[in-house]
């Protein structure tokens, strides 16, 4: 299959530039889109062939539920059965924008589309071409971020080129994405709001706006084999770049906007001037206030200034792409404070470093 790309000016695109793409959608094809997170891999989320597609583009495993994205309030009320009040002040708070919900399905949200579970998970990206792209389509799409599974989510279109190139119809380049990690979900279910993954929506956002909200403990480690997590993706080794990657946390850090953590960069230093003596090729990733204190010979990069939770978060998985590119096979990085967007940073690195954390 040829894949054909689309430039898209988010500032000053018409419609009649997204009408092949939404075509394409409407008719059963895949077309990987920009959001405001990270690219998504789009198909109609009604069609169950067209959600068994995305399946096949990514090497998913099929019991992995997609999430629905409309683009009106008005689209959601077919796909479930019930909201709660505290799903309904959510939605009003942060909708559209980077948080998704997992609401009870209706009959014709098919299970192809939510992995076999009655629940599905839906979000009204802010994106303006995602959003009106799924306007235009005039269904629901179903989109996972548009990288082969177990890579790390797309931040541009590049990306999706990468992983995605002669297996879907069409890639819509919309530029660079602005938050850079996938949005927070929180199923809306039960009594009590539980947090299934940490996005730009923070829990501290969450929490002004809903009171009491709890967090899925597959968020904070590993799950057993035998405990199934609430969001079934969460169980799989996410974000992963191909070399082996390392987190170095200082003792009793993690916290709070903390001083650079000197400890921490010294043990990077030493570890990576061993590995350098034993020829492995050493990436580190740490920050602008950082940079300058590691041996030249590794492959330094910043995230950015380490004050900016944005920064770090839009460049993280762009970093961990081009370690893949440069054939790293050993990284090292440095850990950030866990509140705010920082917890959804330091899920995805630990996920990424399969829980390989070394304390010093
Ligand atoms: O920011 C995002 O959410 C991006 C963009 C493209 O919108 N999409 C994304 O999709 O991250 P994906 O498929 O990579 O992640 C969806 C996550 C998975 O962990 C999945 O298990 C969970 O959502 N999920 C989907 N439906 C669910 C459900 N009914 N109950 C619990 N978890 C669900
Ligand atoms: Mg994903």
């Amino acid at each position: 299959m040829k894949t054909k790309i689309v430039i898209i000016d988010k500032a000053s695109f018409q419609d009649e530039e997204l009408w092949e793409a939404a075509k394409i959608l409407r008719s059963g094809g895949l077309v990987a889109f920009p959001t405001e997170t990270v690219y998504g891999l789009g198909a109609n989320a009604l069609d169950e062939e067209a959600a068994a597609k995305i399946y096949g583009a990514k090497g998913r495993p099929s019991d992995n539920p997609l999430i629905a994205h409309i683009s009106a309030m008005e689209e959601l009320l077919p796909l479930v059965t019930e909201i709660s009040q505290a799903g309904r002040r959510l939605m009003e708070t942060y909708w559209p924008g980077p948080l998704t919900l997992i609401l009870p399905k209706s009959s014709m949200v098919p299970f192809k589309t939510t992995g076999g579970l009655s629940t599905v998970a839906v979000r009204m990206p802010r994106d303006p071409v995602a959003n009106r792209l799924i306007k235009l389509a005039g269904v629901p799409i179903a989109a996972p971020s548009a990288n082969v599974s177990g890579r790390p989510s797309p931040t541009t279109a590049e990306h999706v080129y990468q992983d995605m190139d002669g297996k879907i119809e069409m890639i819509v380049d919309g530029g660079p994405v602005g938050i850079g990690v996938e949005s927070t979900i929180v199923d809306v279910t039960g009594p009590v709001p539980i947090m299934l993954r940490p996005g730009a929506v923070t829990l501290e956002m969450l929490k002004s706006t809903v009171g009491q909200v709890e967090i899925d403990p597959a968020i904070a480690g590993p799950v057993a084999a035998d405990v199934k997590p609430k969001a079934p993706g969460m169980k799989y080794r996410h974000y992963a770049p191909k070399a082996e990657l390392v987190l170095v946390e200082e003792e009793g850090s993690g916290q709070g906007q903390g001083e650079v953590s000197l400890k921490a960069v010294e043990a990077i230093r030493a570890m990576t001037l061993d590995q350098l003596s034993r020829g492995r090729k050493v990436g580190i990733i740490c920050t602008d206030e950082t940079k300058g204190r590691y041996p030249k010979e590794a492959e330094i990069r910043s995230l950015g200034p380490k004050d900016s939770q944005e920064a770090i978060a839009r460049n993280l998985f762009g970093v961990l792409r081009e370690f893949d590119s440069l054939e790293v096979t050993l990284i090292y990085s440095e850990s950030f404070p866990k509140d705010h967007l920082g917890q959804a940073i330091m899920n995805r690195l630990t996920k990424a470093a399969g829980y390989h954390i070394i304390k010093v």
